[in-house]
């Protein structure tokens, strides 16, 4: 049997075993005597009786070993022309103040702390601290609008923010302080404190009494060790895109979530401590939380902090520079970062003036990684590409090609196979397995394997509801796909109203919620498109009231104003067209993607069950005005 399969099937028939072994890796004030908890089902808890510190065991354990000179994180900002590093024992001591000032402002174990910031070190510090006192951190991604940040306090109510002044997007600052104050202004929760990083480009003005300046919060702090943590007590909080404009706060534990990051990090990334390793994300989505901060230093590896973007800070070379720079083993990114770089630098002209002789493996995942972008990526960079396929919930890859276990045949189209402890089944709507290479809904057996989600923050009838009821004994993924004969996993398409734009996770939901509260819109539909760089692309379809008087263009302008002021310029809105109706079914229902598959030129049928079929010519010459629809 082949290692992977042996070590699949080790975790399937002796779940406890396996896991039992893999919390080896890491560091128990009291070692679990037991891997599961299975008696609140479908809830489940990794690890019951465990007690540990997730900050104890990215930083303090290293420093212990003998790696406190070791650097933890490098942070190499290419948008303000600056970097840093931090040693791991000075990581021990920012994060062993930050949690002093934290509790200086009364914050306890189990209080929320929200930190909304830019990729600076400080936000790292932010997270780790506050996993040393067990405050549960809820890192809201800068891209977001101040209405979006409301949501998430009002949902948290966390006791403290942590901001900055501002973040640097290629040609303009984004001031983050009045979209904090405004989304102060309007949720109905107020934090006591926010402490704000004042950077070099601006600064905020502070509300006295409510906010205090970084350095002046940590003045004359204690510096607190971490605190004993039972494993199933919550880490964080980050917030996902569902189907309705309120997004679910999904919640991750301390100890599952440890112990299959450290797992991950040699079987499936091939990472030995001391190695460096490259997430180019962003904090706020979960390769952040996990790949840039939480498994590297978990692992005792030094993380890259990387503050821009993939062209434009200054050029598409910027990614050779800093493997070269940093000597980085591994990157991990989405397809969108590299068919940004591959449009702008097609022959890889850039990456001959870099030695990228340290770089082993390209990661992705965060959206379908098309077989283009990653044969580009093959031949130019001569190294494996491994497509994986995740999840917020999971934390981790539910699909790899484990590196460090064995390196399986890559299939391009597919993340490849199962990880330990992911038994995955495509099942028809009934519930029922259908065979290889049928599409149907990807569905996981209960329970999912430690990180996996415990709950929907304040919300476990949703949690039940949402994820556990339509496929009983079974994780409703929300992915539809396939298998082939040989167990690899195709990631297709989404089965609810989620999108994904450059490899962020959107609503359609949440985006027609905004538009319908323009005055003017009776109705409306917002669709994914194909986009050759971002994946997808939201298009919104309005219908306007029939009295309505005003030109069609200020109200689609106006549509998408609105859109980027409520959910954030990160919605990447733009494409918007008047219609006369929408295509619905007899009970109302829109039909969504057929309209999809219109605008994307592909082959589509009438719905049977469509009210009225001539609709569909008319959107078909309403998306022609703007480019799409070519071939209907
Ligand atoms: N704070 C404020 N605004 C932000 C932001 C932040 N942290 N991050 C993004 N935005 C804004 C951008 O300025 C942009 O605004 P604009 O459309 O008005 O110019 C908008 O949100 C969309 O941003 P982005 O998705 O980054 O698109 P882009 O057009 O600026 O860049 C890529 C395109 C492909 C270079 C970019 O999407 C990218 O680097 N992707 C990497 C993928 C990634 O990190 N995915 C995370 C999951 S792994
Ligand atoms: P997020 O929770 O933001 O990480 O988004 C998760 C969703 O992104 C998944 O449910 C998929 O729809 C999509 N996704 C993530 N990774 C992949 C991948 N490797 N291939 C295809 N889709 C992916």
């Amino acid at each position: 049997m082949s290692a992977y399969k042996s070590l699949f099937a080790k975790a399937t028939s002796d779940s406890q075993g396996f896991w039992l072994e893999a919390a080896n890796g890491i560091d128990w004030v009291l070692p679990p005597s037991s891997a599961l908890d299975e008696s609140r089902k479908p809830f489940y808890s990794w690890f019951p009786d465990g007690v540990m510190n997730t900050c104890f065991n990215a930083v303090d354990r290293h420093v212990m070993a003998g790696r406190g000179a070791q650097n933890a994180l490098i942070y190499d900002s290419p948008i303000t022309g600056s970097s840093s590093k931090l040693t791991f024992a000075e990581l021990q001591q920012k994060t062993a103040q930050f949690a002093g000032m934290l509790q200086s402002f009364g914050v306890e174990t189990g209080d929320r702390v929200i930190i909304y910031m830019p990729m600076i070190p400080e936000a790292v510090i932010a997270m780790l601290g506050c996993a040393r006192i067990g405050a549960v951190h809820s890192v809201v991604f800068g891209g977001f609008a101040a209405a979006e940040l409301a949501k998430r306090i009002d949902d948290a109510t966390p006791k403290v923010i942590i901001s900055a002044s501002c973040g640097h997007e290629p040609n303009r600052i984004v001031e983050y302080k009045p979209l904090l104050d405004a989304a102060i202004d309007m949720s109905e929760h107020k934090p006591s404190h926010c402490v704000i990083v004042q950077r070099d480009a601006l600064k905020a003005e502070l509300v006295p009494g409510r906010d205090f300046e970084w350095h002046d919060a940590h003045d004359g702090v204690a510096e607190l060790p971490p605190v004993p943590l039972a494993a199933s007590a919550p880490l964080y909080i980050l917030y996902t895109s569902g189907t309705t404009g309120q997004p679910k706060g999904i919640v991750r534990d301390n100890g599952g979530h440890a112990v299959a990051l450290n797992w991950s990090m040699s079987a499936i990334y091939d990472m030995s401590p001391g190695e460096v390793y490259w997430a180019a994300s962003d904090i706020g989505w979960v390769v952040g939380h996990s790949y840039i901060v939480y498994a590297p230093l978990l692992f005792g590896c030094t993380s890259v902090l990387f503050e821009g973007k993939p062209i434009g800070t200054p050029d598409a070379g910027v990614f050779w520079r800093v493997i070269a720079e940093h000597k980085v083993k591994v990157l991990f990114t989405a397809p969108t970062a590299f068919r940004a770089i591959k449009r702008a630098d097609p022959e890889g002209a850039l990456m001959k003036q870099h030695d990228l002789s340290s770089l082993e493996y390209l990661f992705l995942a965060g959206e379908r990684a098309d077989p283009d972008t990653v044969t580009w990526a093959e031949n130019k960079l001569k190294v494996p590409v491994i497509d994986h396929w995740w999840q917020t919930e999971t934390g981790w890859s539910i699909c790899a090609n484990p590196m460090g276990i064995e390196k399986l045949p890559i299939k391009l189209g597919s993340p490849s196979v199962p990880m330990p402890g992911y038994e995955i089944d495509i099942l028809d709507s009934e519930g029922a397995i259908v065979p290889p290479g049928e599409l149907g809904a990807i569905a996981i057996k209960w329970p999912l394997p430690p990180s996996g989600m415990s709950t929907i923050w304040g919300a476990d009838d949703a949690f039940v509801e949402k994820y556990f009821t339509t496929f009983p004994g079974y994780y409703e993924s929300g992915d539809a796909g396939f298998k082939d004969e040989d167990g690899y996993v195709y990631i297709m398409a989404r089965t609810d109203d989620v999108i994904n734009v450059a490899g962020h996770r959107l609503s359609t939901g949440q985006l027609e919620e905004v538009l319908a509260d323009h005055p003017d819109i009776a109705e409306c539909a917002v669709i994914g498109v194909a986009d050759e760089l971002k994946g997808q692309l939201p298009l919104g379809m309005i219908c306007l009231y029939p009295n309505c008087q005003r030109p069609a263009e200020d109200i689609v302008a106006e549509a998408i104003a609105l859109v980027k002021e409520r959910v954030g310029r990160v919605s990447a809105f733009n494409l918007v067209v008047v219609v006369e109706r929408l295509p619905k079914t007899r009970s109302g229902k829109v039909l969504r993607s057929t309209m999809a598959k219109i605008a994307d030129g592909q082959p589509w049928t009438i719905p049977a069950t469509i009210d009225d079929p001539t609709i569909l010519d008319e959107i078909a010459a309403q998306l022609k005005t703007i480019g799409y629809a070519e071939n209907a």
